[in-house]
């Protein structure tokens, strides 16, 4: 056997076991009864500890440094070799007794998020949190080398993002977004009530398959689930899974989320299956698959187009409801902007501000300026300054993610950079394929899919974020695209 191929079977080894645990975990989130948590931990922790053993044993170093140096190797393939030795040798900066003591912390102070959540008493929660935020400060440190200490826990999803990148980016939130939206404001707002009313819940999950079929979701290699928070995982490019939240008092949920977790399945399932395990079949960053699920949401799924295209449907689905809305109306209605109190439920512009202020905490908690106990005085002062909200409680505060229980800081920020980069691409997209938007208005996603996976898709992790924008659209990640988009769009929904 050749090095490359030992080094490609101890892949597939790894990404077994992480799948394995993948499995687990969807299960955990869709089917398993509640007692089950307790053994379900225990198995995933010890699936954590054989695949962190697989990942820094002797042998795969050793492959990686000879491989390294290998120029009988294919572009692809020493592409592969140079991710994985990124990855091996941030792996090996952990001890297992690190490994073990952050994943026994995020178990408890994820649980006491949720009974935080449930009671409205951040106190619960407090001290669990301490202990993460400590923990995630050092992990910071072991992981060196970085220029900011915020850095090295952005790295974890967004590889070579910079909070230097992010101040300028955020700025240009705060000094163009922000205007823009207050001028939105003081205009008369648009009719949803319709949106409000009963909508069945088989109906509603029969309707959200169909746009996903249209999507080009392919069912054999997935399946939609029920779950109280939507998310997509996947075992294998062939074996993808989303899941969809249903409210019947609320049409909206099932819609977004069906179309989002659309967006993300449809790159896993675009990675070469011949390539499973390797880095030449995972995706870029958070960043980059957050742009496939917002580009489909958003620049999709919020056009006039995509709903002269569905409308028609919803409306034989719900005639009581919407027989007398027109399309222009229900357009809309799905396009109002106001700043609300949670983040998963606001307009496609607000949102960014609810990201900016998770990203100015996280930094300064990272920082060491704040401490876990200042939290819910500084979030509810951001959202007054930001939003203009008073924030009513904890739970619909500082308590509303999930995200920080999981020790995950620096993820938030990767939320806008989909949005950032969709906008790009979009622009892209419509120079590249002739009559687009004429195409999704007769329900014809293809041309839109093909374009996906050619230019994204298929290449999994052989670029970096900024190659594949650059590659795409010949310029580094540009925050005016977005702003072009938003004031286009919203001149003419708001009459501005
Ligand atoms: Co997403």
């Amino acid at each position: 056997m050749s090095n490359y191929s030992s080094y490609q079977s101890m892949l597939r080894k790894i990404a077994d076991i992480q799948y394995a645990s993948a499995v687990l975990n969807w299960d955990q989130e869709t089917y398993m009864p509640s007692k089950g948590a307790t053994f379900r931990a225990q198995q995933l922790s010890t699936l954590a500890g054989i695949g962190h053993e697989l990942a820094t044993s002797k042998e795969l170093g050793k492959l990686l440094h000879l491989l390294s140096t290998d120029n009988s190797l294919s572009e692809k393939e020493k592409r592969n070799i140079k991710q994985s030795l990124k990855t091996f040798n941030e792996n090996k900066k952990y001890t297992t007794e690190f490994v073990q003591e952050l994943s026994k912390t995020i178990s408890e102070t994820f649980q006491a998020w949720h009974k935080a959540k449930a009671d409205n008493n951040f106190a619960v929660y407090a001290p669990h949190l301490e202990k993460l935020v400590t923990l995630k400060r050092e992990e910071s440190k072991l992981l060196g080398d970085f220029a900011h200490p915020y850095d090295a826990l952005l790295n974890q999803f967004e590889p070579g993002l910079k909070t230097a990148d992010l101040e300028v980016l955020f700025t240009d939130v705060r000094e163009q977004l922000v205007t823009f939206v207050k001028k939105i404001a003081a205009k008369p707002q648009n009719n949803d009530a319709f949106m409000y009313l009963y909508y069945d819940r088989e109906m509603q999950w029969d309707l959200g398959l169909n746009l996903l079929k249209q999507m080009g979701f392919d069912f054999e290699s997935g399946r939609q689930d029920a779950s109280s928070h939507p998310f997509t995982t996947n075992f294998s490019p062939e074996d993808v899974r989303i899941t969809t939240r249903i409210n019947e008092q609320d049409i909206n949920e099932m819609i977004w989320s069906c179309i989002h977790e659309g967006g993300h399945a449809l790159y896993e399932q675009g990675l070469p299956s011949e390539e499973y395990g390797m880095p030449s079949s995972e995706y870029i960053s958070l960043g980059i698959h957050e742009s496939q699920s917002r580009l489909w949401e958003n620049n999709v799924g919020r056009s006039l187009q995509y709903w002269k295209a569905n409308y028609p449907k919803l409306q034989d689905a719900f005639p009581e409801n919407l027989k007398s809305v027109s399309v222009q109306s229900f357009y809309k209605a799905m396009n109002i902007v106001k700043p609300s109190l949670i983040r998963t439920s606001a307009d496609e512009l607000t949102y960014h501000f609810h990201v900016l202020i998770r990203f100015e905490i996280e930094k300064a908690l990272i920082e060491g300026l704040i401490e876990v106990k200042d939290l819910p005085s500084y979030w509810n002062l951001k959202y007054k300054e930001y939003l203009g909200i008073e924030v009513p409680d904890d739970s619909s505060g500082v308590l509303q993610d999930i995200h920080w229980s999981h020790g995950s800081f620096g993820y938030f920020p990767t939320y806008s950079l989909g949005s950032f980069y969709a906008a790009q691409f979009w622009v892209q997209a419509k120079k590249e394929i002739e009559e687009l938007e004429n195409e999704i208005e007769k329900g014809n996603m293809k041309p839109l899919l093909d374009w996906l996976r050619e230019k994204v898709h298929r290449h999994g992790k052989f670029y970096s974020a900024e190659e594949l924008c650059i590659e795409i659209t010949g310029e580094k990640l540009n925050f005016k695209y977005f702003m072009d988009y938003a004031s286009i769009k919203y001149s003419k929904l708001y009459d501005l």
